[in-house]
């Protein structure tokens, strides 16, 4: 039986284990899923149902400054803010720092800032965790491979793994019981012209964590025994779409992984649902631009908010129509 424990010893066998260093500091960009994770075949580590693919959000993400510190706690700070001991992001990000500590007594001091709304649907927890990872791997100099660190961010939470490189990455859902071959792994893609515009439609943290949604979702959905299927499809026309810089082909593929992936949540027991009625008004909208020539896509992820997918042909067309974004 593998245990996050067992999966972290195993990969820093050999490295350090005291700090380094005083301290350090990481950055790491959030990533929108152009075909999502839903569903894991091991809770306790973070392994997918299905292989996911995303983009980088460049310079929006998280940084992380961390540090020992002599108190009898972690000591949390985000975006200029201490976070009471019984948060649950405090407790949280210790259970996942118990996995790192020295010894039991050693506590950590960690800074951090984010450029984007915490748990409204914008992967903030995915930039966290792999910011966080990045930053232990310089304090205790453990000089760990991305890869390495892909599956210890993983670990913390599951898109997280992602979070490690620019650019598109897809996230190899991997079979072995251990982990150790799912992971992020970045795509040899580059598409300039490509833009990703977030619709605000609700900056509260969301009601039902997508952790907990995902598992209700996989537990109770007659409709999820046809995502796989789903997402192999998608992966391959997104894929397909990337290497050709083909937005409309991309753009639907994404758009309907996220109606599929909404509809196995609206499916289970109960009823899961993220939308708004604004967030509804804002796919029509989306649909209309499209019939008037106009290409842009929607994606949507464990929120109210949507994501705009399009090209830099159109940006004045979308800050005209959405000037919201
Ligand atoms: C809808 O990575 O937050 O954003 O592994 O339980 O921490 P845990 O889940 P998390 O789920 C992200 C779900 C999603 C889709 C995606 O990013 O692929």
């Amino acid at each position: 039986m593998h245990t996050k424990q067992s999966i972290v010893q195993h990969i820093l066998k050999n490295k350090q284990k005291l700090p380094g260093k005083q301290s350090a500091e990481a950055f790491a960009s959030s990533n929108i899923a152009l075909c999502k994770y839903w569903g894991k075949r091991n809770d306790e580590l973070n392994l997918p149902v299905t292989n996911s693919l995303s983009m980088s959000l460049g310079e929006y993400g998280t940084r992380f400054t961390i540090r020992s510190c002599e108190e009898r706690d972690d000591i949390l700070w985000i975006n200029h803010e201490k976070i009471t001991d019984n948060s649950p992001i405090k407790k949280r990000l210790s259970h996942f720092l118990d996995l790192f500590r020295p010894d039991p007594d050693f506590y950590f001091h960690i800074d951090s800032h984010s450029n984007i709304p915490i748990a409204a649907g914008l992967a903030s927890s995915a930039s966290a965790f792999a910011a966080l990872i990045k930053s232990l791997d310089q304090l205790f100099c453990w000089e760990c491979t991305d890869t390495e660190l892909s599956i210890l961010a993983r670990l913390g939470s599951g898109s997280a793994c992602r979070s490690l490189w620019p650019g598109f990455v897809e996230w190899q859902k991997g079979t072995l019981d251990n982990g150790m071959d799912s992971h992020g792994v970045p795509l040899n893609v580059t598409w300039a012209d490509l833009r990703l515009a977030i619709v605000m439609i609700d900056q509260n943290p969301k009601t039902i964590s997508s952790r907990v949604a995902m598992k209700s979702t996989v537990d109770t959905s007659p409709l999820y025994r046809a995502w796989p299927d789903c997402v192999s499809q998608h992966l391959v026309e997104i894929k397909s779409a990337l290497m050709t810089q083909d937005i409309e082909k991309l753009g639907r593929a994404a758009e309907q992984n996220a109606l599929a992936m909404h509809a196995t949540m609206m499916s289970s027991q109960p009823g899961i649902i993220y939308s708004q009625p604004e967030t509804l008004k804002i796919m029509q909208q989306v649909w209309q631009c499209r019939a008037e020539n106009i290409p842009v896509y929607f994606t949507q992820d464990a929120g109210a908010n949507l994501k705009l997918l399009f090209t830099t042909e159109v940006t004045d067309a979308i800050l005209a129509r959405f000037p919201q974004v």
